[in-house]
C-alpha cells in the first residue's frame, strides 16, 4: 500500500483513513506483520499495533533486522546488537505500558508486573553497558591497526557504494579472497581488509565497507561510526555504481549524502561503473571528467572485463605524487631500513662499509605522515629521512 503523508500524524504517522485502509488490508490478507518504510516513533508504532492488532515494524527496526542477519565480523555483530537493544529500550517502555493498561489496575498484578519491568530494564541496561565496553575495546584495537598501517605508510583504499552495486564482487575480483557476495541487501556489513600487492603504486590496503542506503536512520549511522571510519580515513574511495540501474544518478546522490554526513566527502574518489555486461553496447573504458580531476572506470566485476583499467587508475591516483630517491643509511640505522622494507617502499639496495644505499619509491603524503616530515621536495625529504634520529621503537 502506498500513502502520501504531507502532514505526519503524531498518533499513527498516517491519516486515520489510511490506517483503517491498512487494517482492512491486513484482515483481507491475514497478515501477521506490517512493515512501514518510514521511521516510526515508539508511540506511532504502538498505536498502529493496537489499531491493526498485529506487529508493526518501522524502517529502523527493519534495517536493524537485516543488519543482524548480514553481520559477519565480531565488531559488526556487536554494533548491531547494541543498536537493536537501544532501539528496543525505547520500545520496551511502550510494551510494558501496554500491559499496564490491559491489566486495568487489577489488584495484585501491579506489584509483580512492576518488578518484572524493573528487572527487564536492568537486564537491558546491563547488556547495553556490557556491549558498549566490548565495542570500546574493539575500537581501540581498530585504532591500533590503523596506527600500524600508518606507521607502515600503506595507503587505504575503500570501496563505497549503494547497496547491491557490486562492492563485494569487485573486492573479490581484486583480492581473489572468498568474501561472501549474494544478491541481497547488505551482503556486506563489516569492513573486510586485504593487503594488495603487485600494482605499480606499491602495496595498499583495500577495505570493503557497508552498503549505503537512502535515508539511513541517523542513529544507525552513529552505531556504525567506527566501521565507517574506514571510509573517512581512506586515501582513495572507489565509488562503485551499478551502471545498469535506471536510478543510478539518484543512488550516486544518496551515496554522496552519506559520505558528507560521515565527513568523507573530501576523500579523493574514483567512480567505478560496474555491471557493464548488463548495459547494451557498453565497453570497458576509462574517462577523465571535470578536466581530469575526477576519474571514471567502466567495468564488470563479475566477468573481470575492465578490471585492468581499474588497476591502472588506482595506481595513477595513489602514485601521482611520489618520492623516488636514494637514501644513504648508516649501519646504525637498521631500524629505519627495516621499516622502509615493511612499508614496501624499497625498490633496490646496495651496501658498503659505511652502510646502505636504499632506493625508495613512495607516495609523498605517506612518507610525510609516516615520519612527521615537513613539506618539501624529494631532496628535502631525503635529508630529513636520513637524519632520522627519533627513538627507535
Ligand atoms: P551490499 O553488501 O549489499 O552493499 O552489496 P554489494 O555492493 O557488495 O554487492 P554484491 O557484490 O553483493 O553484488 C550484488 C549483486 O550484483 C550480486 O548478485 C552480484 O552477483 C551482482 N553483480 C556484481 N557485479 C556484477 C557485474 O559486473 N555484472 C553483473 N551482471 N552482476 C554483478
Amino acid at each position: 500500500m502506498q500513502a502520501r503523508v504531507d502532514q505526519p500524524n503524531a498518533r499513527f504517522l498516517l491519516g486515520t483513513g489510511k490506517v483503517e485502509e491498512l487494517r482492512q488490508l491486513k484482515l483481507a490478507n491475514g497478515a501477521d506483520l506490517i512493515l512501514i518504510n518510514h521511521v516510526l516513533s515508539p508511540v506511532q508504532e504502538r498505536n498502529l499495533e493496537k489499531y491493526c492488532e498485529c506487529r508493526v515494524i518501522g524502517r529502523t527496526g527493519l534495517i536493524l533486522d537485516i543488519f543482524a542477519l548480514r553481520a559477519r565480523s565480531h565488531e559488526g555483530k556487536l554494533q548491531v546488537e547494541l543498536a537493536q537493544l537501544k532501539h528496543m529500550a525505547t520500545r520496551a517502555v511502550r510494551g510494558w505500558s501496554g500491559l499496564d493498561s490491559q491489566r486495568g489496575g487489577s489488584i495484585g498484578l501491579r506489584g509483580p508486573g512492576e518488578t518484572k519491568l524493573e528487572l527487564d530494564r536492568r537486564l537491558l541496561r546491563g547488556r547495553i553497558q556490557q556491549l558498549q565496553e566490548r565495542l570500546d575495546k574493539v575500537a581501540l584495537q581498530r585504532e591500533q591497526t590503523r596506527r600500524g598501517r600508518l606507521r607502515n605508510a600503506i595507503p587505504l583504499v575503500s570501496l563505497v557504494g549503494y547497496t547491491n552495486a557490486g562492492k563485494s564482487t569487485l573486492f573479490n575480483r581484486i583480492t581473489g579472497a572468498g568474501v561472501y557476495a549474494a544478491d541481497q541487501l547488505f551482503a556486506t556489513l563489516d569492513p573486510t581488509l586485504r593487503r594488495i600487492e603487485g600494482l605499480p603504486c606499491g602495496p595498499f590496503v583495500l577495505a570493503d565497507t557497508v552498503g549505503f542506503i537512502r535515508d539511513l536512520p541517523h542513529d544507525l549511522v552513529a552505531a556504525f561510526q567506527s566501521t565507517l571510519s574506514e571510509t573517512r580515513d581512506a586515501d582513495l574511495l572507489l565509488h562503485v555504481i551499478d551502471a545498469s540501474d535506471p536510478e543510478r544518478e539518484q543512488r550516486m546522490a544518496d551515496v554522496a549524502e552519506v559520505l558528507a554526513h560521515i565527513g568523507a566527502d573530501e576523500v579523493p574518489q574514483l567512480q567505478v561503473f560496474n555491471k557493464i555486461d548488463r548495459v547494451e553496447g557498453s565497453q570497458p573504458r576509462r574517462d577523465a571528467v571535470d578536466g581530469g580531476t575526477q576519474a571514471r572506470v567502466w567495468l564488470s566485476a563479475a566477468s573481470g572485463q575492465g578490471v585492468d583499467l581499474l588497476h591502472q587508475a588506482i595506481s595513477d591516483l595513489l602514485g601521482h605524487d611520489r618520492v623516488c630517491t636514494t637514501l644513504h643509511l648508516t649501519s646504525a640505522q637498521g631500524r629505519l631500513r627495516s621499516r622502509l622494507y615493511a612499508a614496501g617502499v624499497v625498490q633496490s639496495e646496495d651496501s658498503d662499509d659505511s652502510g646502505w644505499q636504499v632506493a625508495i619509491d613512495a607516495p609523498r603524503a605517506r612518507l610525510q605522515a609516516l615520519y612527521g616530515l615537513p613539506d618539501g621536495d624529494g631532496a628535502t625529504l631525503r635529508k630529513a629521512l636520513e637524519a632520522d634520529d627519533r627513538p627507535q621503537d
